[in-house]
C-alpha cells in the first residue's frame, strides 16, 4: 500500500467537502432522471434509442463506453472511477460475464445504496478517492470515468492516478463535457453559464480537451482518440427542463419541501443545459486511450 499525499488547496478542499455534502443529500433525486440510475447524460442513435425515453440514450452512453474498453473473452477487472451508484458497473456486470467491477466514490450514500443495488453481482463500491487511491499499480484492465473528473477540475492527478492502476495495454474511457477554448476567451454568455454550472455541480474547473490530450501523451499513454459527441449527447440534454419541472411538480404534489442540495442540483441541470447551447464554447467528449 502507498502514503497519500494530496496537495489541496483551500479551493479545492471546499469544493470537495461541497461535492461530498450534494452528493449524499441530492442523489436520491437522480431516480427522477433514470429508473437505472444514471447519473449522467445520454448517447443518441439511430434506430437503437428513442428520443423521449430518457433511459434508452443514458443506457446507450454506457454501451458506447464499455464498446471503446475493447473487452475480451479473458477475465477483465474494471475500475469506476467516479461511479456514482454504480449504473455503469451493473450494465457492464450485466453484459459482460467476464467483468468484475470496482467503483470508487467519496459519498457515504452512495457506497450504502450502490453496494444494495449490486447485490450477488460481480461487483463492490468503496469510499475512495479517485486521485489517491489504494489499489495496487497495475492492477486494472479497464478504467472508466463517466461525468466525475470535472469535479476535480480535470486535474492531471486523476489520469496519473488511471495510469498508475491500468496494466499495461489496460483502457481508459473518459466520457465528459470540456471546454473547447481556453476559459479567459468565453464569451460573457458563456463565463456566466460556466461559473454558475461549476457552482451549482460543485465542479472544481473544466479543462479543455487539448489539455487532456497532451496530458495523456505526457503520462505515456497511447491511441488517444478524442471524439466530440456533443450532438449524440444533445437530445438528452434536451430532457433537463422536462425533468426538472416534473421533479418539482412531483414534490408539490406530495407537499414535500425541496432539500437546498436539490435545489442547487436542479440549478446545476438548468446551466448544464445553457452551456450547451454555447456550442463554440462547451462540448461533450469521449476521451479514450491505452496504457503502453
Ligand atoms: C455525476 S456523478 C457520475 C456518476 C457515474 N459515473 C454515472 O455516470 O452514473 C459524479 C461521481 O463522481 C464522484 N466523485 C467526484 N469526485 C470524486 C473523487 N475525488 N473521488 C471519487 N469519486 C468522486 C461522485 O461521488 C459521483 O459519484
Amino acid at each position: 500500500m502507498k502514503t497519500r499525499t494530496i496537495p489541496y488547496t483551500n479551493y479545492s478542499e471546499k469544493n470537495r467537502l461541497e461535492m461530498v455534502d450534494f452528493y449524499n443529500e441530492a442523489t436520491e433525486d437522480y431516480k427522477f432522471w433514470s429508473k437505472d440510475f444514471n447519473m449522467h447524460f445520454g448517447y443518441f442513435s439511430w434506430f437503437k434509442t428513442n428520443l423521449f425515453r430518457r433511459d434508452t440514450m443514458l443506457n446507450e452512453m454506457n454501451t458506447q463506453i464499455m464498446k471503446r474498453l475493447q473487452i475480451k473473452n479473458t477475465k477483465n477487472r474494471l475500475i469506476d472511477l467516479g461511479c456514482g451508484m454504480g449504473a455503469t458497473m451493473r450494465y457492464a456486470l450485466n453484459n459482460f460475464k467476464n467483468v468484475i467491477a470496482y467503483g470508487v466514490t467519496l459519498s457515504d450514500f452512495q457506497v450504502k445504496k450502490g453496494n444494495e443495488l449490486l447485490k450477488g453481482k460481480n461487483g463492490i463500491i468503496i469510499k475512495e478517492n479517485y486521485n489517491n487511491t489504494f489499489f495496487q499499480s497495475n492492477s486494472f484492465d479497464s478504467a472508466i470515468a463517466i461525468e466525475s473528473f470535472c469535479h476535480s477540475g480535470h486535474n492531471v492527478n486523476s489520469l496519473k492516478e488511471a495510469h498508475r492502476i491500468l496494466k499495461p495495454k489496460g483502457r481508459l474511457v473518459i466520457a465528459d463535457a470540456f471546454l473547447k477554448k481556453n476559459h479567459n476567451n468565453l464569451c460573457c454568455g458563456g463565463k456566466f453559464a460556466y461559473q454558475k454550472l461549476c457552482e451549482h455541480w460543485s465542479l472544481e474547473k473544466l479543462e479543455t480537451h487539448h489539455y487532456i490530450k497532451d496530458k495523456l501523451e505526457e503520462l505515456g499513454f497511447t491511441n488517444i482518440k478524442i471524439e466530440d459527441i456533443s450532438y449524440r449527447v444533445a437530445p438528452s440534454v434536451l430532457h433537463v427542463p422536462f425533468a426538472i419541472s416534473g421533479f418539482i411538480l412531483k414534490k408539490i404534489f406530495r407537499f414535500k419541501n425541496l432539500k437546498r442540495e436539490s435545489l442547487h442540483n436542479l440549478k446545476g441541470s438548468f446551466y448544464a443545459l445553457l452551456s450547451g447551447l454555447h456550442l463554440k464554447s462547451f462540448g461533450y467528449y469521449i476521451i479514450s486511450a491505452s496504457k503502453q
